[in-house]
């Protein structure tokens, strides 16, 4: 057996063992340097990653499964980007946690790695990390918080904070019954409870191969959570035993069953630039057309919120992940193994439905066609993303007169104005949000509408942007436009008045205008005076390197892998 890569620092008799040694005598026993796994826990708890602090005493336990299967666990505490607090936008964080992760990693006396997240950009940015440098890994989804009610209604995080602002917006919920709801809408740890980010990326990192099967959607409190990641901890010092590293899980076969899951899930559409991140990490070809080629056509089988109507808490108990991928098996790719050695679909085992109302079985499912919609045109010539199961069946195939905004503070400055022209025919564009330009690639995609109109009853429109959408949200909104206005996309140009073409079914997005013309005109003025290049720091950095949404939003030098290899010693 090939030597732990540990033991190239903790090996041998000279000076520089000695010191990596010494430095770590505070309790740990001479045999700890014998030769025996040491094992990271990245973990991305932080008090200002509300979604996340619990993943401490989740670190506890995987250390217990370490230590009971002869390794030594360290916890790493790892950049932690939490959705909520995090200004401007956590996405603008990701690639740093991922950057600054792998970085920890490869230079640190470790053989392989417990991955801890929860909260949107976490698991991605850990997973992005552990391919790069390629050393045995393995998930552990901290797992969504229990249900909230409010005035006997179950609350869904996120998704009912933007229905609820809505209403006091229309007028018909008083501002102090709104700030009610505030109490009761995080219910315990963990993180949201919707079919967002958190919970799709928790998931998908099952399907990916690399959880304990069986663990993603465990709920944060749920004593099972801690039972599997004291398991996890057994099972990644076996990991490393057996060599089995990320690129022999992530192949292309595991995004494309990630694929199918997220469809049939309802999954947040951010886990389309997550995974195709992801994949670059790897070297698997994975482009944003695979979404549509794999995904779309198949059914949407949970009913969770903001698609449908329940929560995390009633997937788990009504069958979890498993239950789901047991009705769409026949689409899964049948050798894209897990962590464990075995493929996905061995570890489903005997998997049924308990509650048809939360998983919908295969011949009665909630919508026959689920997964994201790419569309191209000469709106988006790199391409956009669409879920139509978020949205109004009426506006998919859709003619209206572009309203632009230039950016959020443009929006923000004039949405409310009674005199503002638009009707429920209209388009609202919202411009300035993409990767480069916000910077970050914020969620505000899902723009607010005018509210004469939300007192007239219109409840959606067709809104366009080059930002993400939260996952919690809903509406006909397009997304990830590419290039984006500030990377001098064609959004860039359009005018208030100018005639959009929507056209899902055709996977369509233009301009009603000839590709001369719009080749003629000038971005706008207003679009280029919105985007400022930062003058220093990781935001300069960023801005100078990152790439567009529809190749996953990374930066151009992160693409690819450098492996776990570092000689050079530090003395
Ligand atoms: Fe952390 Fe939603 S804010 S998962
Ligand atoms: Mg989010």
């Amino acid at each position: 057996m090939a030597l732990n890569r540990s033991a190239s620092w903790y090996g041998g008799t000279d000076r520089n063992a000695y010191i990596h040694r010494a430095w770590m005598r505070r309790g740990l026993p001479p045999h700890a340097f014998d030769g025996r796994p040491h094992i990271a826990i990245a973990n991305t708890a932080s008090d200002l990653t509300p979604c996340n602090t619990h993943l401490n005493e989740v670190a506890e336990h995987v250390k217990r499964g370490v230590w009971e299967a002869g390794g030594i666990p360290l916890n790493l505490p790892v950049v932690s980007p939490g959705e909520t607090q995090i200004r401007p936008t956590a996405m603008l964080w990701r690639n740093l946690a991922a950057m600054a992760t792998e970085e920890m990693l490869r230079a640190n006396p470790i053989d392989g790695v417990v991955l801890l997240g929860g909260c949107d950009k976490t698991i991605p940015a850990l997973l992005m990390a552990a391919a790069s440098v390629d050393l045995p890994a393995v998930v552990v989804p901290g797992g969504p918080m229990l249900t909230g009610h409010f005035r006997g209604t179950a609350l869904g995080c996120g998704t009912d904070v933007w229905a609820l602002s809505e209403e006091v917006r229309a007028g018909t919920l008083s501002e102090a019954e709104f700030l009610r709801s505030e109490s009761s809408m995080i219910r315990s740890k963990g993180h949201c409870n919707t079919m967002g980010t958190a919970s799709t990326m928790g998931l998908l990192a099952e399907v990916l191969g690399m959880t304990l099967p069986g663990l993603a959607g465990t709920p944060a409190p749920d004593s099972r959570l801690l039972e599997g990641a004291h398991e996890t901890g057994r099972l990644v010092v076996e990991l490393v035993a057996a060599e089995r590293r990320p690129s022999t899980v992530l192949t292309r076969g595991s995004f494309l069953n990630a694929i199918v899951a997220l469809a049939a899930l309802g999954g947040s559409t951010n886990a389309v630039v997550h995974l195709l991140a992801i994949a670059g990490r790897v070297g698997v070809e994975l482009t944003q057309d695979d979404f549509d080629r794999t995904g779309s056509g198949v059914p949407l089988l949970v009913n969770l919120q903001p698609a449908g109507r329940f929560l995390m808490d009633d997937l788990y108990r009504a069958g979890g992940l498993h239950a789901v991928l047991e009705q769409v098996r026949d689409l899964l790719d049948p050798e894209a193994i897990t962590v464990t050695g075995r493929p996905l679909v061995d570890t489903l085992g005997n998997t049924s439905i308990h509650d048809a109302e939360v998983i919908r079985p295969r011949r009665q499912p909630l919508r026959e066609e689920a997964g994201i919609a790419v569309l191209y045109g000469n709106l988006a010539p790199d391409g956009a993303v669409i879920k139509p199961a978020a949205a109004s069946p009426h506006l998919l195939r859709h003619r209206g007169p572009a309203v632009v905004f230039d950016s959020v503070e443009d929006l923000r400055a004039r949405l409310d104005d009674p005199d503002l022209d638009v009707t429920a025919d209209s388009v609202l564009i919202l411009r300035g949000c993409g990767p480069k330009g916000y910077p970050g690639m914020p969620e505000v995609s899902n723009l607010p509408l005018p509210p004469k109109l939300l007192a007239q009853g219109v409840r959606d429109m067709v809104r366009i942007c080059d930002g993400r959408m939260s996952g919690t949200a809903y509406g006909t909104v397009v997304l990830h436009v590419a290039p984006e206005a500030a990377a001098g996309g064609p959004l860039a140009k359009v005018r208030t008045g100018d005639i959009i073409v929507l056209d899902v079914p055709g996977r369509r997005l233009d301009i009603d205008l000839a590709d001369i013309d719009l080749a003629a005109r000038e971005p706008a003025q207003a679009a280029v005076k919105a985007f400022a290049r930062p003058s220093r720091g990781w935001q300069r950095l960023y801005v100078d390197t990152v790439q567009q949404a529809n190749t996953g939003a990374d930066l151009d030098f992160l693409v690819g892998s450098s492996g776990d290899h570092e000689a050079r010693e530090s003395h």
